[in-house]
């Protein structure tokens, strides 16, 4: 099973004021519960790992937009980094897919893929899909059922964040960078309603922020 940092429940978290947070977001944010700088440690492991296990083979790397695009833009320059300093490298080129099925804060039941067309082109190819978040499964398990008709020679998860939720279907990654309370998580492009994707660390939203920017 994958290893991960676990973020428990009763996790105090850090108050805002330690750390630097956009003025427009400060009266909506309960506190930070993982700074940037842990974020980029962990995800430094997670490239090392990632390599070790599939650095054999070139790897076409399929970002899951938007919520996967900084993790995967912060990922990718790690494994780079390993890459330009090692004796063994792998050649790396990249994909993009937009994947969209929450409202609010709820899931809407439907996992709508745009871009799939693309997604021919991964047929006989070693696959990292790059995610930020899974909750109940849905997105990655419905992502991963359409890549196998493509037949990719390989397919690996890499997600940044795994909630502990009764609402999960079950389904694990590969790769784990943190398992996490069931709270709504905003930052690091993890959003609410497309707000605080521009907010570098990972927080609890507060409720009052829910009705805020609600839709
Ligand atoms: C979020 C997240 C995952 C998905 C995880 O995407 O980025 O793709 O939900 O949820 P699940 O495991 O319950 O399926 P969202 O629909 O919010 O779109 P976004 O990435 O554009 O923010």
């Amino acid at each position: 099973m994958a290893s991960y940092l676990p973020i428990a429940d009763d996790e105090k978290g850090y108050e805002l004021d330690l750390f630097c947070v956009p003025r427009h977001y400060e009266n909506d944010l309960e506190k930070v519960i993982i700074p940037h700088g842990l974020i980029m440690d962990r995800t430094e492991r997670l490239a090392r790992d990632i390599i070790q296990d599939m650095g054999g083979h070139h790897i076409v790397a399929l970002c899951v937009l938007k919520g996967g695009y900084k993790f995967f833009a912060d990922l990718l320059d790690y494994i780079t980094a390993l890459n330009q300093n090692s004796d063994k490298s792998v050649p790396l080129t990249v994909d993009f897919i937009r994947v969209k099925s929450y409202c609010n804060d709820k899931s809407t039941n439907s996992v709508k893929v745009i871009g799939g067309d693309e997604l021919s082109s991964l047929s006989g190819k070693n696959v990292l899909i790059v995610e930020d978040i899974v909750e109940t499964g849905r997105t990655m398990q419905t992502l991963l059922s359409l890549l196998s008709e493509c037949n990719p020679k390989m397919v690996k998860v890499v997600s940044l964040l795994v909630k502990r939720t009764p609402r999960s279907s079950g389904y694990r990654p590969d790769y784990i960078g943190f398992e996490v309370p069931d709270a709504f998580l905003v930052g690091y492009a993890l959003d609410y309603n497309e707000y605080f994707r521009d907010l570098s660390h990972i927080c609890i939203l507060n409720d009052q922020a829910k009705e805020k920017y609600k839709v």
